[in-house]
């Protein structure tokens, strides 16, 4: 017959009590965010939500948005209005630019002064731009002739089409696209696009 002492018998009156508590403890979820973190996170997505929409504000207002037909962007010039060879260029206001016809081709000028900005006017009379500021004159092609101007007038890139489908693209020197006789079907003079004028001799 197996004796129970007294210590062994104290171990067994003690172990119901243990398993009882384990059972009563309550369940913590230890992934769950606190109120203090929770907060965190919430003004953490608030940044970054205020420095995404600052980022989208800067790109879109740094990104140039140009229509077509305003200053800055494409005019499509009729082929109806180019002048003819040798004669009074025309201009487009709206654009800010002359188209002249000249005996090395077509050309469209800028028609702001390379000196301080004035507007030089077409002198019928002397066959020359005139600058009504500080008296620098240019040619029909927009080249320096006198005055205070440094260089010849800016052009902007054009590209003609031609009757056939092809088509001509000013090159980077801002050369005169030559016509040799074909039939122009549009020209496209971008405003966003200058070439500087080459700087006097
Ligand atoms: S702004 Fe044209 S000559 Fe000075």
């Amino acid at each position: 017959m197996t004796s129970i002492t007294a210590g062994e018998s104290k171990r067994e009156v003690a172990q119901p009590r243990q398993q009882s508590q384990a059972v009563n403890v309550p369940q913590v979820d230890v992934a769950a965010p606190n109120r203090r973190e929770f907060l965190y996170y919430i003004w953490g997505a608030s940044m970054v939500l205020l420095l995404g929409q600052a980022t989208a504000g800067l790109i879109w207002f740094a990104l140039p948005r140009f229509k077509e037909g305003t200053f800055g962007g494409v005019f499509n010039f009729p082929p109806e209005r180019v002048p003819l060879l040798g004669s009074n260029p025309v201009s487009e206001p709206s654009g800010r630019f002359w188209v002249s016809n000249t005996d090395a081709g077509l050309v469209s000028l800028y028609g702001v002064c390379t000196h301080l900005g004035c507007l030089p006017r077409w002198e019928e009379g002397r066959s020359r731009f005139e600058c009504p500021c500080h008296g620098s004159k240019f040619e029909l092609n927009g080249d320096y002739i006198e005055g205070p101007a440094p260089r010849n007038l800016d052009r902007f890139r054009m590209t003609v089409t031609f009757e056939d489908g092809t088509t001509a693209e000013m090159n980077d020197s801002g050369d005169p696209i030559p016509l040799e006789g074909r039939r122009v079907t549009n020209i496209a003079i971008d405003t966003g696009s200058l070439i500087r004028g080459q700087a006097n001799a």
